[in-house]
C-alpha cells in the first residue's frame, strides 16, 4: 500500500510539473496572441507602419478603441504592451 501511495504521489508531482510548463509556455508570448490572426499582408509590423503607430500608448489605444476593437476583446493590456515591446515601440 505504502508502494502505491508513492507511486501516485510522484505521478501527480509529475502531472504538477507538466502543467506548469504547459501554462509557462502559452503564457509570456504575447506575439503569439497577435500571430494568430496577424499573417502575411495583415502582419503587426505592416499594421504599425500602415496605422503610422509608433509607441505603445498609440498601439493600446489603436487594438482597444480601433474599428476591430471587438476581435481585440480578449486580449490583457500586457499582451499588448509585450507585443508593443517586440515589435520595437517607444514607451
Ligand atoms: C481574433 C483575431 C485577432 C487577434 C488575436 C489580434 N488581432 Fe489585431 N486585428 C484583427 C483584424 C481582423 C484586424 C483588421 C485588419 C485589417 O483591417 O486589415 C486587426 C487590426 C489591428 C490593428 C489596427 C487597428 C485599426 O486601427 O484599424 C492593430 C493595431 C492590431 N490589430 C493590433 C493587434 C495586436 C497588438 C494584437 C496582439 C496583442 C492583435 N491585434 C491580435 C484581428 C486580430
Amino acid at each position: 500500500m505504502k508502494r502505491l501511495t508513492s507511486i501516485i504521489v510522484a505521478l501527480l508531482f509529475i502531472m504538477g510539473v507538466a502543467s506548469i510548463g504547459i501554462t509557462a509556455e502559452t503564457a509570456g508570448k504575447a506575439e503569439d496572441k497577435c500571430v494568430k490572426c496577424h499573417k502575411k499582408e495583415k502582419a503587426m509590423d505592416k499594421v504599425i507602419e500602415k496605422k503610422k503607430i509608433k509607441t505603445t500608448a498609440e498601439l493600446l489605444k489603436a487594438v482597444k478603441e480601433g474599428p476591430k476593437a471587438k476581435l481585440h476583446a480578449k486580449l490583457t493590456d500586457d499582451d499588448i504592451k509585450v507585443a508593443a515591446k517586440e515589435l520595437k515601440l517607444a514607451e
